[in-house]
């Protein structure tokens, strides 16, 4: 059967909405099973009483494609009400897929067993069971090099690049829910390790070829913003989704921290949602409580939640966020202190 593209690219991932839904019986119940459900809502717990700590700093790490997936509003839920102070995110989520969003384009949903040959020819992308526009996202590469090209040339963190994409989304965005436009007018600072692997490297490659001087990410201006932002935080929680790069990246900030002779706590409270296991030895499934060892995370409160992020995010985010301690909390506004 041959594919239509306007035909497969018909009908939008829609991103879900925690607020129309009350997760709090749900995770109630899950506390007095077992495995994963019991460690979910373990989870629940710890992340409402980091939002209660008025002494704590949040971080919401991503990894993996989650707005893709349809989790956008989720994170912009978080931002909006205050329940988490700073972004440590993929490229992909950022540029890719967020960014793309605000700039009017979709993913769409697509289906599993497709003919990924006919849908190179249609210059259809596919993530799993989603569609792309292989055409929509060489606009946002290009627009990347534009919001390059329109500042002076020098050395950026990529959470001032990631600040001028959302003042970009603020003057010419096409749809308003974007976490990186959310982001900017709330001052929430969002911080990308790997930058470049991501639409924005297409972007900054043509970007640096064509100009002698240019723009560069500087990824350790970004550890070292991070780092300030740690030690001028009196604790920290992470919630991480995924795991990663940005999983590492914040809880080095503790050894960072060390190494430049400033005393800081561990991360007091810690939390992930993922699906890679601790066997193989890697980052993205060492427990929280191994990160101990490293004296990165300290341990008590800290929970491993073994399961898929559009399934498990969810409801972590519709319990905290109907649990409503958030409204006790103010927005710290950290990009201010970087400025
Ligand atoms: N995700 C994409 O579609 C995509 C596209 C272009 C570039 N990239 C780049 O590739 C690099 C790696 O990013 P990545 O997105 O593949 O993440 P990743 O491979 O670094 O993910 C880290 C961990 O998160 C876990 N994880 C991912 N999705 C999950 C989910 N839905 N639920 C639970 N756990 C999940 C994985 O098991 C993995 O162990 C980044 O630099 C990114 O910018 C990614």
């Amino acid at each position: 059967m041959k594919y239509d593209k306007k035909e497969l690219l018909k009908e939008k991932i829609q991103h879900i909405d925690i607020k129309k839904f009350n997760s709090i019986p749900l995770i109630e119940s899950f506390d007095n099973m077992a495995f994963q459900s019991r460690n979910l809502a373990k989870a629940c717990k710890i992340y409402d009483t980091m939002i209660k700590d008025k002494d704590c700093t949040i971080v919401l790490c991503l990894a993996g494609s989650l707005v893709s997936g349809g989790l956008k509003k989720i994170i912009i839920d978080l931002i909006e009400h205050n329940m988490i102070d700073i972004i440590v995110s993929t490229g992909a989520i950022v540029v890719d897929q967020d960014f793309f969003e605000g700039l009017g384009f979709n993913h769409y949903r697509g289906f599993v067993n497709a003919d990924d040959n006919q849908l190179r020819e249609l210059m259809i992308d596919r993530i799993y069971d989603t569609f792309i526009d292989e055409g929509d996202l060489r606009v946002c590469d290009m627009t990347t090099k534009k919001i390059a090209d329109s500042m002076n040339p020098g050395v950026y963190s990529s959470r001032e690049f990631i600040y001028d994409m959302g003042k970009y989304l603020d003057k010419n965005g096409k749809n308003p829910e974007s976490f990186v436009l959310e982001a900017y007018k709330n001052e929430v600072p969002i911080f990308c390790p790997a930058f470049s692997d991501s639409s924005a490297g297409f972007g900054l490659v043509f970007h640096q070829t064509e100009k002698k001087e240019h723009v560069s990410i500087d990824s350790v201006k970004d550890f070292k913003e991070l780092t300030e932002l740690k030690v001028k935080s009196k604790e920290t929680g992470l919630l991480m989704i995924g795991g990663g790069v940005p999983k590492n990246f914040v809880q080095d900030t503790v050894v960072a921290a060390d190494i430049l002779g400033v005393d800081v706590p561990m991360h007091k409270y810690a939390v992930q949602l993922t699906v890679a296991d601790e066997r193989d030895g890697a980052l993205s499934g060492s427990t929280l409580k191994e990160a101990n060892s490293w004296g990165k995370v300290d341990s008590g409160f800290e929970q491993m939640v073994f399961g898929e992020a559009t399934v498990t995010f969810p409801l972590l985010a519709s319990y905290a966020h109907h649990k409503g301690s958030w409204k006790d909390r103010k927005a710290k506004r950290l990009n201010t202190l970087l400025k």
